[in-house]
Formats: structure tokens, C-alpha cells, sequence
């Protein structure tokens, strides 16, 4: 069984990599260089995969999956620029890809029952990123 909870966030980013020329990363990266980012407003989708508990008729109290989401990731991205203001983003080009990654990391390890299935980010309303560990 998979259970899924949604979340939003908006959040600002710069696509940047510090060892490359400034020519470079503009090559690659374009407008996501912009000197001073730019922002998304991002969907997360977080599922847990596990059995059904015969006592709870739960996977996982989504109560308790909606309070780890926002404590471990939401609260500290929504509103904020991920190259400066969020610790776990700290020495990571802020890609959907591994802000998708960094969420995994984020909360894998705080599913109480069930275990983590997919971290599933939509940057755009045509482009989304899943990461499955
Ligand atoms: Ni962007």
C-alpha cells in the first residue's frame, strides 16, 4: 500500500557552479544564473510504502507523515532562498534533482512505521522530479 501526502512551498534559487567561469555558467545554466535567482512555487509529494496495520487500519497516520514534512522540510524552505538559508542545502546546486534528494535525506530516516517510497518534486507545472533512495 502507498500512501502520499501533497505540500506546497515557494522558494528562490540560483543554479550556480563556483568552479566554473561566469561564462560558463551561463552557458549551462542560462537564466537560472540570474545573479539574484528566482523563485517557483513548488509541490512536494511525499509516499510511504508499508502494510496495513490491523489494529489502525493505517500505513501511517498521514497527521504524523504532515507534521514531519513541514517540521523537517517545509519550515525550512518555504519562503527562503535555498543557496543561503537552508542549512541542508548548504554546498548543493539547488536542481530539483537534489533539493529532491535533500528532502529524502531530510525525513528517511523519521518515518515511524512504513518505510519511505518517493520524494516527488514538481518545480513546473510541466516538469517533475522523483527520487526513490
Ligand atoms: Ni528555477
Amino acid at each position: 500500500m502507498l500512501v502520499t501526502r501533497r505540500e506546497t512551498f515557494s522558494a528562490s534559487h540560483r543554479l550556480h557552479n563556483e568552479s566554473w567561469s561566469d561564462e560558463k555558467n551561463n552557458e549551462i545554466f542560462g537564466k537560472c544564473n540570474n545573479p539574484h535567482g528566482h523563485g517557483h512555487n513548488y509541490i512536494l509529494e511525499v509516499t510511504v510504502a508499508g502494510e496495513i496495520d490491523p489494529d489502525t487500519g493505517y500505513v501511517i497516520d498521514t497527521k504524523m507523515l504532515k507534521w514531519i514534512i513541514r517540521k523537517y522540510i517545509i519550515e525550512k524552505v518555504d519562503h527562503k532562498h535555498l543557496n543561503f538559508d537552508v542549512d541542508f542545502m548548504q554546498g548543493v546546486i539547488p536542481t530539483a534533482e537534489n533539493i529532491a534528494v535533500a528532502f529524502w535525506n531530510q525525513i528517511a530516516d523519521k518515518i515511524p512505521t512504513g518505510k519511505l517510497y518517493s520524494v516527488k518534486l514538481y518545480e513546473t507545472e510541466n516538469n517533475y522530479f522523483e527520487y526513490k533512495g
